[in-house]
């Protein structure tokens, strides 16, 4: 049984605890379910609301979610679920962050948005981003992306702990 106080998170914990709290809930939820389009619209649930339960730079996310291998174009990113506001519906591989993090398989922390070559600008209000590569079977099959409205919002503590994210979801979901 689901419960909406998945991902209700108590304010003062640390940024340690909040994600332990977001793999151990994800973990939870992904138990008889397989589901790609349930399971990320309940980690991207999961991830907007412990990352607003932490201290600044963090709780300045304003956006964060995912996009998906596109079933219908090869090489091509589409938009999966996500909270936020509208996105860009298609990044081709080794376009933006998104698209770069996909063709190279590997994770891309920008401190600013501004010196990424390519950086596609879906929300004006994004200032630094980190996208995380979703590895199944070798194949990038999906992306996590997220965006902070200040520089330097995600270090190498997001990173690992996103990897790790990345990996459950990899093990857990049926793309
Ligand atoms: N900034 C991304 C595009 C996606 S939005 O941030 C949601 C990029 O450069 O790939």
């Amino acid at each position: 049984m689901v419960h909406a106080e998945a991902s209700t998170f108590t304010d003062g914990l640390t940024k340690r605890e909040v994600y332990a709290q977001v793999l151990e809930q994800a973990r939870t939820l992904f138990e008889g379910q397989r589901n790609w389009v349930c399971n990320l619209s309940n980690t991207a649930s999961l991830l907007y609301h412990a990352l607003h339960s932490l201290p600044s730079p963090l709780n300045m996310t304003n956006w964060c979610g995912f996009y998906v291998l596109d079933p219908k174009t090869p090489n091509q990113l589409i938009l999966g679920p996500f909270q936020g506001h509208v996105a860009c519906q298609t990044i081709a591989f080794g376009k933006g962050v998104c698209g770069t993090a996909a063709e190279t398989k590997i994770t891309q922390l920008v401190p600013d948005v501004e010196t990424f070559p390519g950086h596609i600008s879906c929300d004006g209000n994004s200032q630094s981003e980190i996208v995380v590569p979703i590895i199944q079977g070798g194949k990038v099959v999906a992306i996590i992306d997220i965006d902070c409205a200040v520089k330097s919002g995600f270090n190498s503590e997001d990173q690992a702990s996103l990897e790790e994210l990345a990996s459950i979801l990899a093990e857990s979901c049926d793309f």
